[in-house]
């Protein structure tokens, strides 16, 4: 009797210990386990996120590139910055965009799906650049883009509040923020914010007129506006705003597939597939 019970109190505890572990790695995509956790399961899920995610190209100009180009109107050609870019989507619907005569720069710290954005839409041949490099310390200088977007990303950050000052940084007096977020967040409890609780932080920020909606069923939408104005940016190239994650105010400038810095000359390869490797200089 002592021993069939020992044997269904261990396969109680094997049972418990394995549903912990699916919640932690599966079902919360490893939120709660940090930064390297996240980075390494979407590195393992790159080849299969575009297949699950099965985004609609009439709906990612209905529901994304139209409502950003009209925000930005009449202005064509914004220089916009997509944090954890992912496989490419944001950049993808504005190069599919009608109007869109701007430039996109995609940064996310997995390397497997900025493989995949680059199969998407080709760095350099055409509107866009991709960099391999964290949402908490984006290598840019203060108010330089005229949209900044960061599509459902925030959830998987360890310092979501830090990552949206870093956002507001980048983002030029009068430019635009957008950002979403899941709302079904039963499986990964207090990760998301509710309206209110953005909105708030939007103004911590510097970010005002902000408005928040339901969007594709299960997630929510945020636009406001950095306060202040400025003139648009327009569309420059990396070469104009990539700077040193070291120094921060030294430009990296280009030299064949190498970045160096001019103050430090600290060096960042493009990859074969055009991706700019700069997180290895944060190390
Ligand atoms: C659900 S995907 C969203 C991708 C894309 N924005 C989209 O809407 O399809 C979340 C992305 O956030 C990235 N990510 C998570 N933490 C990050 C961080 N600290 N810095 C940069 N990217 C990060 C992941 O690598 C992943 O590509």
């Amino acid at each position: 009797m002592s021993d069939l019970l020992a044997v269904v109190g261990l396969g109680a505890l094997l049972a418990g210990v394995a549903a912990i572990g699916w919640w932690l790695l599966v079902a919360s995509e490893g939120v709660y386990l940090g930064r390297r956790v996240v980075v390494w399961l979407y590195d393992r899920f790159a080849q299969k996120y575009d297949g699950v995610k099965g985004y609609i190209r009439e709906y990612e100009q209905m529901y994304l590139a139209d409502p950003i180009m009209k925000a930005i109107a009449p202005q064509p050609d914004p220089l916009v910055l997509d944090v954890a870019t992912g496989t490419g989507r944001l950049p993808l619907a504005l190069n599919q965009h009608r109007a869109f005569e701007g430039f996109v720069i995609g940064v996310d710290l997995s390397r497997e799906m900025l493989r995949y954005a680059s199969r998407n839409i080709h760095p350099y041949d055409e509107r866009a650049a991709f960099i391999w490099c964290p949402a908490e310390q984006l290598p840019f200088p203060d108010d330089c883009f005229d949209v900044v977007t960061c599509l459902e990303a925030l959830e998987f950050m360890t310092q979501p509040e830090a990552v949206l000052r870093e956002l507001a940084r980048v983002l030029r007096p009068g430019g635009v923020l957008l950002i979403t977020q899941r709302i079904n967040t039963r499986m990964m409890p207090g990760k998301t914010w509710s309206s209110g609780q953005i909105l708030e932080l939007f103004e911590h920020s510097g970010i005002v007129d902000g408005q928040a909606q339901i969007w594709q069923v299960d997630y929510r939408k945020v636009w406001g506006t950095k306060a202040g104005d400025s003139l648009p940016t327009g569309a420059l190239t990396l070469e104009d705003v990539l700077c040193c994650p070291r120094c921060p105010d030294s430009p990296m400038r280009r030299d064949g597939d190498q970045w160096r810095c001019e103050q430090c000359q600290g060096v960042a390869v493009t990859g074969k597939d055009g991706i700019i490797e700069l997180f290895p200089l944060y190390r």
